[in-house]
């Protein structure tokens, strides 16, 4: 694999693992109400992007398709398909490694664990593929994951009380093909404190 190339495709369809979760998506909204799927509809096409390509990305066919599904005017999808961060509107690595550098994260030690994604990952810096594909590195605001600080998110999954090491374990586990357990990197539970929870810790209590 070698650095994804912005290639525009020249068509787009969903599959039938697409069309299957676009019809429960479409169920949610009522009749007349279908534009409201726009978001969901453009993660389905991401994430089918993934499946087929290996780079998870909106190309602006796609972006027609799903306004027309949608009955929708095509420069609408484009206005959130270009707002929303979470949608690659470019190719992007295999995987995405998104670094949370917003205050409690960088409080807590973002820069070592941005340095580690750089050093393991062979990137240069924010917005970097590697040459193999296979990372794509994004900086982030809050994720919402502050209490277990500092994190980052691969793709979907989030990795959280990271330091320079256990950053540079993910990837090395990453590159082997393997998809460690999202969550603490230290084992705690959700983010109860180390060691345990302190309180309500008997059935019934609260
Ligand atoms: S500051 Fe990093 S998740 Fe909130």
């Amino acid at each position: 694999m070698s650095a994804p190339v912005h290639e525009e495709p020249t068509s787009f369809a969903f599959d039938a693992e697409s069309e299957a979760r676009i019809a429960t998506i479409i169920r949610r909204y009522p009749e007349g109400k279908q534009a409201s799927a726009v978001i969901p509809l453009l993660y389905v096409v991401q994430k089918q992007m993934g499946r087929q390509t290996g780079s998870a990305w909106v190309p602006r066919v796609a972006m027609d398709v799903v306004a027309e599904r949608l009955a929708m005017p095509p420069i609408r999808v484009y206005e959130v398909a270009t707002f929303y961060f979470m949608f690659n509107t470019r190719p992007i690595g295999r995987f995405h490694l998104q670094v949370c550098g917003t205050t409690p994260c960088w409080l807590r030690g973002s820069d070592e664990v941005l340095r580690a994604c750089k050093d393991a990952g062979a990137l240069k810096g924010y917005g970097d593929t590697s040459a193999d594909g296979l990372f794509t590195l994004t900086e982030m605001e809050c994720m919402g994951a502050c209490v277990n600080a500092p994190m980052i998110a691969v793709d979907d999954d989030y990795y959280e009380d990271l330091d320079y090491e256990s950053t540079v374990k993910l990837i090395e586990a990453l590159k082997r093909g393997e998809r460690p357990a999202p969550g603490s990197a230290r084992g705690r539970r959700s983010s109860e404190a180390e060691g345990g929870a302190t309180s309500l810790t008997e059935a019934g209590q609260g």
